[in-house]
């Protein structure tokens, strides 16, 4: 809790700050990486500073932590802090690098605020910020600890076994270990980090996730290739592992991490996804199936064609064998004759059964329209849960 004295010069700043909060993520990220250069090579994504999106986030769970500790002080922000534990040790945040992130955050503060930022302002917001901080790395370390990192370190070698192209635009690596270390397990929904040395020199990391296993321990991801148009540059990473990664190849894994997995209860359970969003499902999906799983599963994809749909017919072969699982499907592009739906996913044409569990994953403006679907339908907003495939906006 914060003290007394610091509640209050918090609850007074927080307007201020919170006007001022973007601006400073913005110089904070500036200064850091103009002193420290290398923390854009193997830590930070250089696609997300570009986009302004980490600098969004990060400006966001700072100010929502604040207001948490002046609003409600009795409560603790845990599914914030959980998505942004899981992100960092994904990517190797260490505890020892908190204070260099305070020094810069807080030089930015001064900056953009001015005389504002009195001693008693500042000590303040260190206060906030330490406490967020400490939260944080009490996670982050017993996932550490948990995953085999503290041991075996951050990156571990995997073996592609084999590429398989499943659509025009997304290819699947199915992956071994490559050494004798023990490997962590994973819950269906996780993903991992990849780390790839990119032609100009720099390590830039990204996330996958797990779209599938098999039984003797292969994992497989499933990248869409990001092209790039008149206004906007090729993905990096997606691209390289497009252009080069084939069969025999080494990528660098990091442990699997991410908050969002498959409960082990018995609750029916929703799977909507739309586009590239189908991975974490589909990983579920294959979960449900080889558990041989009762649950009632109601799985929902939306995407612009049968064509752009990844793992289609894997998808729809799990459901068969699955025996109270149901399949809707939504194509903008919607050929006549087929199963599916033409336009975009809508829940509400669903019938959708009492004490529902949702799992989303797909663009923002999708998990914003299933989510309003399910809350108005009666769904628990802690029943729903969604990933999101870059920095969580919605933290805020
Ligand atoms: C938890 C999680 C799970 C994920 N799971 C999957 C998955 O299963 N499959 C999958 O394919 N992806 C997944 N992703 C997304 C993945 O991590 C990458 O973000 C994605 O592959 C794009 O990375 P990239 O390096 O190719 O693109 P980046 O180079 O990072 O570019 C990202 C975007 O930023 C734009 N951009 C970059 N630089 C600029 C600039 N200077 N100006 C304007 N725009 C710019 C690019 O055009 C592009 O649209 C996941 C992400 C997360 C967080
Ligand atoms: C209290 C301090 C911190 C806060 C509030 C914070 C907040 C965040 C948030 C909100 C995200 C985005 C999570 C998501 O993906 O949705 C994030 C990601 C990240 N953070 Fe932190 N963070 C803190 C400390 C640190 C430190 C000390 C480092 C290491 C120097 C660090 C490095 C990173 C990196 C590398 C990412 C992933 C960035 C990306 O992939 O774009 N963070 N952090």
């Amino acid at each position: 809790m914060l003290s007394a004295s610091a509640a209050e010069t918090v609850r007074a700043t927080l307007p201020a700050v919170g006007k001022a909060i973007d601006e400073v993520a913005r110089v904070f990220y500036r200064t850091m990486f103009t002193d420290h250069p290398k923390l854009l090579d193997g830590l930070f994504n250089r696609g997300n500073q570009a986009t302004g999106e980490q600098r969004a986030a990060l400006a966001g769970s700072v100010v929502t932590f604040a207001r948490v500790l002046v609003e409600r002080p009795g409560e603790r922000p845990d599914a914030l802090l959980g998505r942004i534990a899981h992100k960092h040790v994904s990517v190797g945040v260490r505890k020892d690098q908190y204070p260099l992130v305070q020094h810069y955050l807080f030089q930015a503060l001064r900056q953009v605020l001015g005389p504002a930022v009195t001693p008693a302002v500042a000590e303040a917001w260190a206060e906030v910020y330490w406490l967020m901080a400490h939260s944080l790395i009490a996670v982050e370390e017993r996932l550490y600890a948990r995953s085999g990192a503290d041991r075996y370190g951050q990156w571990r070698p995997w073996r592609v076994e084999q590429r398989v192209t499943e659509t025009p635009g997304t290819v699947s690596f199915w992956l071994a270990p490559a050494d004798e270390t023990p490997v962590p397990g994973f819950r269906p929904g996780q993903y991992v980090s990849v780390a790839v040395d990119l032609p100009d020199g720099t390590r830039q990391l990204r996330q996958y996730s797990l779209s599938g296993a098999s039984p003797e321990g292969r994992r497989r991801i499933t990248v869409r290739r990001v092209t790039g148009d008149a206004a906007t540059p090729a993905g990096e990473v997606s691209e390289l592992l497009h252009r080069e990664v084939r069969a025999g190849d080494i990528l660098q894994l990091s442990a699997p991490a991410g908050d969002i997995a498959l409960d082990e209860g018995g609750a029916p359970v929703l799977l909507a996804s739309a586009g590239i969003g189908i991975t974490p499902m589909a990983g579920m999906l294959a979960h449900l199936a080889a558990a041989r799983s009762r649950r009632r599963v109601i799985a929902v994809h939306a995407d612009r064609s049968e064509t752009d749909h990844v793992l289609r017919e894997e998808q729809a072969r799990l459901i068969a064998g699955l025996p109270e699982a149901e399949l809707h499907l939504w194509y903008e592009e919607c050929a006549a004759g087929g199963t599916a739906l033409p336009g975009r996913c809508d829940l509400s044409r669903l019938e959708l059964p009492p004490g529902l569990v949702a799992y989303l994953c797909g663009p923002v403006p999708f998990l914003k329209s299933a989510r309003e679907d399910l809350l108005r339908a009666g769904v628990a907003p802690r029943d729903v849960h969604y990933e999101v495939f870059g920095p969580d906006l919605g933290l805020a």
